[in-house]
């Protein structure tokens, strides 16, 4: 049988604000790999439903299949291109968001991005990041984290984001908001939010994300060894 993940995948999964994506892009900075942002996919999708007002379930799972992206290194994030358009910004929108959690508990969406998703992992290294990626996407990835923190902590941090870029937030109805997507994610029956079996859980509430890094990156250098330095 042929390997089935030669190329080397961390996988990092867990709930919405617990770190994810930023301890994704600063391994992948470390380690000079790709990074997969599985949850941007999901919001590309739910962001063409939203504008298009597309409703239909084969509709939605052909722009799952068919929908050309393209993301781009641009310091610290990558930028998303979505038919040659910047769209790293309009994914980001908390409607787009809610829109993509109602969309990811749909199988046959999910299963027409298996492929893409395999398909970021390409030498040296892949970091993925999202709900599913130790559980269904890279099941074979020599390390599995699942990353979380209290409800309140990810909503501070993400109240924190979006007054940082001088938006309008509200502590109480983020906690409501990623309380409700954390249910939606995890009670859906297609790929549900949760841990593998193998996975290392690591509760980022009181760690900051240097601190988080550190700690991935040993777990890597006693896992993968030679890999990774
Ligand atoms: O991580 P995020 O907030 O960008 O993800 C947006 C939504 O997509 C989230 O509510 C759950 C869904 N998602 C998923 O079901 N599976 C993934 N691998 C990544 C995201």
């Amino acid at each position: 049988m042929s390997e089935p993940h030669a190329v080397p995948v961390i996988t990092v999964d867990g709930p919405g604000g617990s770190g994810k994506g930023t301890v994704c892009l600063l391994l992948a900075e470390k380690l000079g790999w790709h990074v997969l942002d599985s949850g941007s996919l999901y919001r590309l999708i739910a962001l063409q439903a939203l504008q298009q007002n597309i409703k239909n379930d084969s509709q939605i799972v052909e722009l799952a299949r068919d929908m050309d992206v393209e993301y781009l290194p641009a310091g610290d994030h990558l930028q998303i291109m979505l038919q040659g358009r910047d769209v790293t910004e309009a994914v980001r929108a908390e409607a787009v968001g809610n829109k993509a959690s109602e969309i990811a508990a749909s199988a046959p969406v999910r299963q027409a991005l298996l492929r893409r998703q395999r398909e970021f992992a390409r030498p040296p290294g892949l970091l993925a990041d999202g709900r599913d990626m130790g559980t269904v996407v890279f099941p074979q990835a020599p390390l599995k984290i699942f990353l979380t923190a209290s409800a309140e902590e990810r909503a501070k941090r993400r109240y924190k984001q979006l007054k940082d870029k001088g938006m309008d937030a509200n502590l109480p109805a983020l906690v409501a908001e990623l309380e409700a997507r954390d249910r939606r994610d995890s009670e859906r029956s297609a790929a549900p939010l949760k841990a593998a079996d193998d996975a290392v859980l690591v509760d980022t509430t009181d760690m900051g994300i240097d601190e988080v890094v550190d700690r991935v990156m040993h777990m890597a250098s006693l896992r993968l060894g030679g890999s990774v330095v």
